[in-house]
């Protein structure tokens, strides 16, 4: 994952290399560097943990250099150690890197046969060294990276910046991805147009295996092949204000309070509101009545996402859905039709997982959605048809804000499938449409639990495990309220279908676990009600969610007993998912823990 950016400036590039970093700080924050060309020689500045180390650092002695390369590391090979920080340099050369170099062993013993000296534990490192090896047989930088390429295995985006050059980057990608900014009289590397934005709008975005020599006045990109390439420059208008909290003590407090806009923002780009029908932003290239199966894709909460869009496209729609997690679903090398669709859903929209599943999709003959929040993004980018959800820059490690509006997209979709197979009739659809409109309403109701859960986020937070469970759409609900809490908490959460909990789980609960029972007045109630008397048969604590007509009939003791706003359940999991977001924020806060940046973690997962 890591961020990367280069930048060949008309002055000191110091400032717009560190702004630039914190841009793409949700890619990585274990450690932050930059090489800066001070006269003719590389220097390199690096800081162990989060950008604002690396700052601190540069406060008393800033380098000067008009010419730099920077790196938000996320770790994979090797500890997060300022050693292992890059950017990596020999004499001649510094690169900083995104990705994976599969082969980094044999080429470093190879390397070290030759008689390079290593200094960290990166994967990383051998790029430095291949190309110096190159260098020092008299090859240019140019031709020096042009031989290496085809030595690396893996997948990475590489900026090199070379001793005595001040006038030139050279740039490529396979696999990550790597877009070049051009500015007046300037020219930039990023990992994305976002981590540009304050410097140009200009974006040429690279394509596996191209490479970019860039100097202030020229670039030049070849393919894999080394011929000359040309690739479309656009102007994708990310704004270029850095987000900020505003009142907010954690961008993830933010993010769920700025729910009820965001989940408005997105249903009016996808609803005739006043004629209460669906209206997507654009003609699908395929007709719901042709397509026998939809297969779903996506990674972690997007995921869960997918999950309960299953039981919309099933229950709707009569249309079944086959769901997998990407990281599995490009290895098991799924069967598919011709003719399907697969739909995608990403925040990020660099998901590296999601983005292989979506390639396999295409390969396979499917149609493609994309649901993704980075309408830039290379799942953006290389999806038949996109669906933007409209949730702005989500900056919390802590997916909220994309989690609702991709649940909305996917709601709005499951009934426009329903309605153009005939399974639903134009009552119907306007019956749901004024269901969904009644959402972000029903959301700003339920954030006003927030001192209630407050409290019981102190009374949860010592515990060794939580449990959720619930049925229906409940259930992959208790899956994201477990992995919220878990992620930025560090509780040990498990969520599980309310069924199967005499399967195994109820072999976990005593006196000291909470049962967070998700468990809206709906035909499951009453089921869900008997697996909450099998926990309080074993002293389990019971955190009932529900509303008032839930809270008067389930009886029974518990821990605490929330009361949402009552509402039609197709779309309930959009209003229940708040106070689980709402339990996993605060617990974090009364536990001491990082919110916005929870450790091992990275808001962008562009490795496998
Ligand atoms: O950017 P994506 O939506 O593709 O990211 C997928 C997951 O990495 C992401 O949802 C992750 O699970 C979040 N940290 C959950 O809060």
């Amino acid at each position: 994952m890591c961020g990367i950016v280069g930048i060949l400036g008309r002055g000191p590039v110091v400032g717009q290399l560190v702004a630039s970093l914190k841009r793409l700080e949700y890619r990585g924050y274990d450690s932050a560097g930059l090489a800066t060309l001070e006269g003719l020689h590389i220097k390199l500045r690096r800081a162990e943990g989060k950008l604002r180390n690396l700052e601190e650092r540069l406060r008393y002695c800033p380098p000067e250099g008009h010419a730099g390369i920077g790196h938000t590391r996320w770790a994979t090979h090797g500890k997060p150690t300022e050693s292992n920080a890059h950017p990596h340099a020999t004499e001649n050369v510094a690169v900083v890197h995104n990705g994976i170099i599969e082969n980094f062993r044999e080429l470093r013993a190879e390397l070290e046969r030759d008689g390079a000296n290593f200094r960290s534990e990166t994967d990383t490192e051998v790029v430095a060294h291949l190309v110096e090896s190159y260098l020092k047989n008299g090859y240019s930088p140019q031709d020096a990276v042009q031989a290496s390429l085809p030595r690396l295995r893996g997948a990475f985006a590489l900026a090199f910046l070379f001793k005595g050059h001040d006038d030139l980057l050279i740039g490529t990608r396979k696999g990550s991805p790597l877009a070049i900014g051009h500015g007046n009289g300037e020219v930039y590397l990023g990992s994305d147009a976002i981590a540009l934005a304050p410097l140009t709008d200009t974006i040429t975005y690279l394509e596996d295996g191209d490479w970019a020599v860039l100097t202030r006045a020229i670039c030049v990109i070849y393919g894999a092949d080394g011929s000359v390439v040309q690739r479309e420059t656009s102007k994708p208008g990310v704004s270029s204000l850095l987000v900020d909290k505003e009142n907010y003590r954690h961008f993830m407090a933010k993010e769920i309070h700025e729910q009820p806009t965001v989940a408005c923002k997105t249903l009016a780009h996808y609803l005739d509101r006043s004629g209460e029908r669906v209206a997507l932003p654009l003609t699908l290239p395929f007709n719901f009545s042709s397509i026998q199966r939809i297969s779903i894709t996506a990674c972690g909460t997007a995921n869960y996402a997918g999950h309960i869009a299953k039981y919309w496209f099933e229950r709707l729609a009569r249309l079944p859905v086959e769901i997998d997690v990407a990281s599995e679903f490009r290895y098991r090398e799924a069967p598919l039709r011709r003719g399907d669709l697969a739909i995608v859903i990403s925040q990020s929209g660099e998901t590296a997982d999601t983005l292989a599943a979506l390639r396999y999709a295409k390969s396979q003959g499917l149609h493609t959605i994309s649901v993704v929040n980075v309408s830039t993004s290379t799942i953006a980018r290389e999806s038949e048809s996109v669906l933007p959800t409209l949730a702005g820059p989500e900056i919390g490690v802590a997916s909220t804000k994309a989690f609702i509006c991709q649940l909305m997209v996917l709601a709005v979709l499951a009934v426009a499938a329903g309605k153009e197979r005939g399974k639903l009739l134009e009552i119907h659809e306007s019956n749901l449409v004024r269901e969904l409109i009644e959402v972000p309403r029903l959301i700003a109701a339920a954030l006003l639990i927030e001192p209630q859960i407050e409290k019981l986020a102190g009374d949860i937070a010592d515990s060794r495990d939580v449990l959720y469970l619930g049925r229906g759409t409940s259930a992959p609900l208790a899956l994201e309220g477990a992995l919220k809490l878990k992620e930025i908490s560090y509780i040990h959460s498990e969520g599980y279908a309310a069924g199967e909990l005499k399967h195994g789980p109820i072999a976990l609960i005593d006196e000291a676990v909470p049962v967070v029972m998700i468990a809206p007045y709906d035909e499951l109630f009453e089921k869900t009600v008997s697996n909450m008397q099998e926990v309080a048969a074993r002293g389990g604590k019971i955190v009932l969610i529900t509303d008032a007509k839930g809270a008067l009939e389930a009886t029974l003791d518990t821990l605490m007993t929330i009361v949402l706003p009552e509402m039609v359940a197709n779309f309930a999991p959009m209003v229940y998912a708040i106070p689980l977001q709402l339990l996993a924020y605060h617990a974090a806060l009364v536990r001491g823990a990082d919110v916005d940046q929870p450790r091992n973690l990275a808001k962008s997962v562009t490795v496998e």
